[in-house]
């Protein structure tokens, strides 16, 4: 009798730890889901140069969007020039260049002219990107290297 019982009570425990242990289960399923959902996830895609031929860049003061690449270039002065991707940082949609700066179409991140947020949910300022000078009167522009803002390469 205290045989039964005591299997009884062992099914009981296994019962109840199989609960436990499934309950944790989801819980962390479910916590991982919440997670990734709220951390920004954006991809920039396979990263990718092109070039652009030195006498294709804009005037002085001036500014090239490049859509298909979804970047813009912009000229400082007759020797600086830098690329800022047009990339949202939040979750990755193209952002429009508007008077102010940049803005959003997908959640309404807005960020200034040099890219830095100045509201919505965007977590980072646009990335500026590496260009580089390349035989034959180019410059390379690489989407996959990321500079410090405000990193002006210079025109030979
Ligand atoms: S993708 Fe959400 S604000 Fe740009």
């Amino acid at each position: 009798m205290s045989d039964k019982k005591e299997g009884k009570s062992r099914r009981e425990l296994i019962t109840l730890g199989s609960a436990f242990g499934l309950m944790g289960l989801a819980a962390a399923g479910t916590g991982g889901a919440l997670f990734k959902y709220m951390m920004p996830v954006v991809s920039y895609g396979t990263p990718q140069k092109f070039l652009v031929p030195v006498s294709d860049l804009p005037d002085v003061g001036d500014e090239l969007v490049f859509s298909d690449m979804k970047v813009v270039i912009r000229r400082q002065s007759e020797k600086k020039i830098a690329a800022i991707s047009l990339v949202c940082t939040h979750l990755g949609c193209t952002v429009n260049r508007v008077e102010t700066g940049f803005q959003c179409p997908c959640h309404g991140s807005q960020y200034d002219t040099d890219g830095i947020v100045v509201g919505g949910p965007a977590p980072k300022t646009l990335p500026w990107l590496e260009i580089k000078a390349v035989p034959g009167g180019q410059v390379e522009i690489d989407t996959g290297t990321v500079l410090p803002q405000n990193s002006f390469f210079e025109i030979a």
